[in-house]
């Protein structure tokens, strides 16, 4: 496969897995292409392009050293220039992907979080407030980001000659697509039955042996779960803190993220909402892997590396 291949598989499988449906999605997209039509010769200029056909910003090809068939991949959840010198000391590798956004993924991490709003009032939370809160997040967000040194990686890849790309909600769609049908499958009543699925999820079970398995953040392991919701998992980054009591309100008893700040823990425990974080590194490994398989079975090797706990479901 070449470079441009595996990214357009990326984002056809993260629009599959998108808890929006890929109809919304086109939607979206055909409303960006609109918007676009009407900017000037200038605004045009400074129009990512990319953007009319890939709905998540922060997934990119970073840099095409060379356009050649992909055989060997070195990914990681966190590429740094240090896993760049990695790829070019065990030689071989075509590309190399990292899972947290990197260049102008980075810098437009946010844009992507919109996307929090549908999933929310699809889980019953008023569309409007859903977007009233989250907007005032987005642009915390867009403005963390924005002292970044963005192109710190991307120019390691540039001056060692090596193909580099960034997959991030892609590939949590998939994470979080197989996380809720597991949890419907099994419709546990308690937190702690909650706590067994999970732990059952092969990237968890590994991530256990290291301590970091997943763990009850606010409420117990008696607590009944009243309806579970997995809107945490994909979307940019952590949501409105906000919005734990509107979610109460929305009849929503439990929360499964990825990761969760004080304040955010704090909010929900005022909601009575329990939380399980299932785990960082485990959960963004669950969603990189169901990509790779796809990859796998084209034939190309995964070289994890980073953080990434690879199973293989093939
Ligand atoms: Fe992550």
């Amino acid at each position: 496969m070449t470079i441009q291949e595996i990214y357009n598989l990326a984002i056809n499988k993260g629009i599959e897995a998108d808890f929006r449906g890929r109809d919304a999605v086109e939607k979206l997209l055909q409303r960006k292409k609109d918007k676009y039509e009407k900017l000037s010769e200038k605004e045009k200029e400074e129009f990512d392009l990319e953007s009319l056909k890939n709905p998540y910003s922060d997934t990119r090809i970073l840099h095409i050293a060379e356009d050649k068939e992909i055989k060997k991949i070195l990914i990681g959840v966190d590429i740094e220039p240090a896993e760049v010198l990695l790829a070019k000391e065990i030689g071989g590798v075509d590309l190399i992907i990292s899972h947290h956004p990197l260049g102008k993924g980075l810098a437009n991490l946010h844009e992507v979080m919109g996307m929090q709003c549908d999933i929310l009032s699809k889980e019953g939370v008023p569309i409007n407030i859903a977007e009233g809160l989250m907007k005032e997040r987005i642009s915390e967000v867009a403005r963390g980001v924005n002292g970044a040194n963005h192109q710190r990686t991307v120019d390691a890849a540039k001056l060692l000659g090596l193909n580099l790309a960034c997959f991030h909600t892609v590939c949590d769609n998939l994470a979080a697509n197989l996380l809720k049908e597991e949890i419907h499958k099994a419709n546990p009543e308690r937190v702690e039955e909650l706590i067994e699925i999970l732990k059952e999820i092969p990237e968890y079970k590994e991530a256990l042996k290291i301590g970091a398995g997943p763990k009850i953040f606010v409420g117990n392991k008696e607590n009944r779960c009243g309806k579970i919701v997995v809107t945490e998992i994909t979307g940019g980054t952590e949501g409105s803190p906000k919005l734990y009591e509107k979610m109460a309100d929305a009849g929503i008893g439990t929360v499964i993220g990825m990761h969760m700040s004080e304040e955010h823990k704090k909010e929900a425990e005022a909601a009575n909402i329990n939380v399980i974080i299932a785990g960082h590194m485990s959960s963004d490994s669950l969603g990189m892997n169901l990509f790779l398989d796809e990859l796998e079975k084209q034939g190309i090797e995964i070289v994890p590396c980073s953080g990434l706990i690879r199973v293989s479901r093939n």
